[in-house]
């Protein structure tokens, strides 16, 4: 089976520091891969060559079969790999339902959607859809930059989610969330992505939550994947517990 996503010696240098060194690496449809490690292991790295947000130095990036390496970020995300941000990407002084028609038109190649009124432009219904999936529908009418937290990460993805991808990449969706809350985002996150089959990879410091929604873990040290396999058996790994758990 060809892998949804995958890299052959992907790597990138900051000045002196090796951010990605040689990653090879796979992925398959429906997984739901955990991503570990310090600040600075280069987590957000990865996600942004895999995503088109930067160039590696050398190595490639497939997503299903095709050489995406060095593609823009709107090509990648045509092609079906969506993503969300450790900070909000959100439209803050619209509503959260303009939110999602913004980002709707934007992914449909409509570029006069901009100029259109939002209800033309793109299927409204979609959009509402989406937003009773992440449980966003109370807040429709509300501006996105009032929302508290919580709900702007669930209203980033829900914009992600209407571009239809096969795989959405999430950098820290819990991470500004309190403790008590993280557990109720993950599962209206991951409800979400199964109803819409939706592959997916997300940043995660919580232990807690990678065991309870992760079927793939991946722990990274210093721009490597130290330790990659079922969650129980990287949380065993000496080198994961050593660098990453006892951080
Ligand atoms: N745009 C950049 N310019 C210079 N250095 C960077 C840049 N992005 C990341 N780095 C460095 O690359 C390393 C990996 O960073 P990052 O991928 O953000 O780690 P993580 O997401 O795991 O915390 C760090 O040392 C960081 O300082
Ligand atoms: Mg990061």
């Amino acid at each position: 089976m060809t892998a949804l996503l995958s890299t052959k010696g992907l790597s990138l240098s900051f000045g002196g520091v090796v951010a990605a060194d040689a990653i090879d690496f796979e992925l398959h449809a429906g997984e739901r891969l955990a991503v570990v490690g310090q600040n600075g292991a280069g987590k957000t790295t990865f996600i942004n060559i895999c995503t088109g947000y930067l160039k590696p130095t050398s190595g490639h990036v497939y997503f299903a079969g095709v050489d995406i390496t060095g593609h823009s970020p709107r090509d990648i995300t045509l092609r079906g790999v969506g993503r969300s941000f450790q900070l909000p990407q959100v439209f803050g002084e619209h509503t959260v339902r303009e939110c999602l028609l913004i980002a709707a038109s934007v992914k449909s190649r409509k570029r006069s959607g901009w100029l259109l009124p939002l209800d033309q432009a793109v299927d409204a219904d979609a959009g509402d859809a989406t937003l009773e999936l992440l449980q966003l529908g109370a807040r429709a009418h509300d501006l996105a930059g009032a929302l508290p937290e919580g709900q702007r990460k669930l209203l980033d993805v829900a914009m992600a989610l209407m571009g239809k991808p096969q795989l959405l990449i999430m950098d820290e969706p819990t991470s500004g969330v309190s403790t008590d809350e993280k557990h109720g985002l993950m599962a209206v996150l991951m409800r979400a992505l199964d109803e819409r089959k939706v592959t997916s990879i997300f940043v995660e410091h919580d232990i807690d939550i990678v065991r309870a929604h992760a079927t793939r873990l991946a722990a990274w040290i210093a721009g490597r994947i130290a330790a990659d396999g079922p969650p129980e058996q990287v949380l065993a790994d000496p080198a994961v517990i050593r660098n990453v758990i006892g951080e």
